[in-house]
C-alpha cells in the first residue's frame, strides 16, 4: 500500500501542531511538525552566538550544522549536531529567530529535503507552511487552518503565560502580525494557501471541532487508512 501524505498548513497559533498529532494519534500515522526544525536551526545560531536575521552569518555556517528528527513514540527531538532542542523552542526570541532564518533559500531547501525524505519513508502528516505548495503538492489531503490573529494572539499569550513568559496580549499580537507578514512576503515558499487545500478557519470552533472536520474531509476524500 503506498504511503499516505496529509498537509496541514496555516499560520503561526492556528493549532496546526495540535491538530496534527492529534490527528495523527486518531489514525496511527506518524506527525512532522516542521516549524520545530526551522525552530530548532534557529536555537543553535542563537546559542552560538550568530544573529539568525543576518543572512551572512547564517549562510556562512550552515553547513556546520546537522540537523536530524528522531521519533520516539509519537514525540519529536529535532537535533541539531547531536542536541536535542525540543526544550528550547517556544521562546519569543525563537519564533522571531526561526520566522528570520526561514526566510532564506539555501536554509529551506536543507530542510525541505530532510522532510521529502521522511514522507517517502512511511505515511505522515505533516504540518507548517509550505507543505502543500512547495515540500509535497501531491500530498493525498490538504488543509490550511486559519484563525483570526486576535484568537491566535489569545492562544499564543495562554501558552506563554503558562510557561512563565510575561508579555503583553498586544505584544503577542503585534508579534503575531509580524511574523504572518514575513511568513507570508518572503520570496521563498512564503505562507499561502494551496488551490486545492481545504480550509478550516478555528476562530469560532473548539479543537473538537476542527479534528471532526478533518476526519470527516479525510474520510471522504476516501484515503486508505489502514493502522
Ligand atoms: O509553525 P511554527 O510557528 O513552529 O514555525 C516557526 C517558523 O518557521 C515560522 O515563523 C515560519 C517557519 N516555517 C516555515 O517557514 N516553513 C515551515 N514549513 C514551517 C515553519
Amino acid at each position: 500500500m503506498k504511503n499516505i501524505t496529509i498537509a496541514i498548513d496555516g499560520p503561526s497559533g492556528a493549532g496546526k501542531s495540535t491538530s496534527a498529532s492529534a490527528l495523527a494519534e486518531r489514525l496511527q500515522l506518524a506527525h512532522l511538525d516542521t516549524g520545530a526544525m526551522y525552530r530548532a536551526l534557529a536555537a543553535a545560531l542563537l546559542q552560538d552566538g550568530l544573529d539568525p536575521s543576518d543572512p551572512d552569518q547564517v549562510l556562512a555556517h550552515l553547513n556546520h550544522y546537522d540537523l536530524s528528527v528522531d521519533f520516539e513514540g509519537a514525540d519529536q527531538h529535532t537535533l541539531v549536531n547531536g542536541i536535542d532542542r525540543s526544550a528550547d523552542l517556544y521562546t519569543s526570541q525563537v519564533s522571531r529567530a526561526a520566522s528570520d532564518v526561514s526566510r532564506y533559500s539555501q536554509v529551506r531547501a536543507y530542510l525541505v529535503a530532510i522532510q521529502r525524505k521522511l514522507a517517502e519513508s512511511q505515511s505522515f502528516i505533516l504540518d507548517g507552511r509550505d507543505i502543500g505548495t512547495v515540500v509535497l503538492p501531491d500530498a493525498d489531503i490538504k488543509f490550511f487552518l486559519t484563525a483570526s490573529p486576535e484568537t491566535r494572539a489569545r492562544r499564543r499569550w495562554s501558552e506563554l503565560q503558562a510557561r512563565g513568559e510575561r508579555l503583553g496580549l498586544e505584544e503577542v499580537l503585534a508579534d503575531i502580525e509580524a511574523r504572518d507578514y514575513q511568513d507570508s512576503h518572503r520570496a521563498d515558499s512564503p505562507l499561502k494557501c494551496a488551490d486545492d487545500a481545504h480550509v478550516i478557519d478555528s476562530s469560532e470552533l473548539s479543537f473538537d471541532q476542527v479534528l471532526d472536520q478533518m476526519l470527516t474531509l479525510i474520510q471522504a476524500a476516501g484515503l486508505e487508512l489502514v493502522p
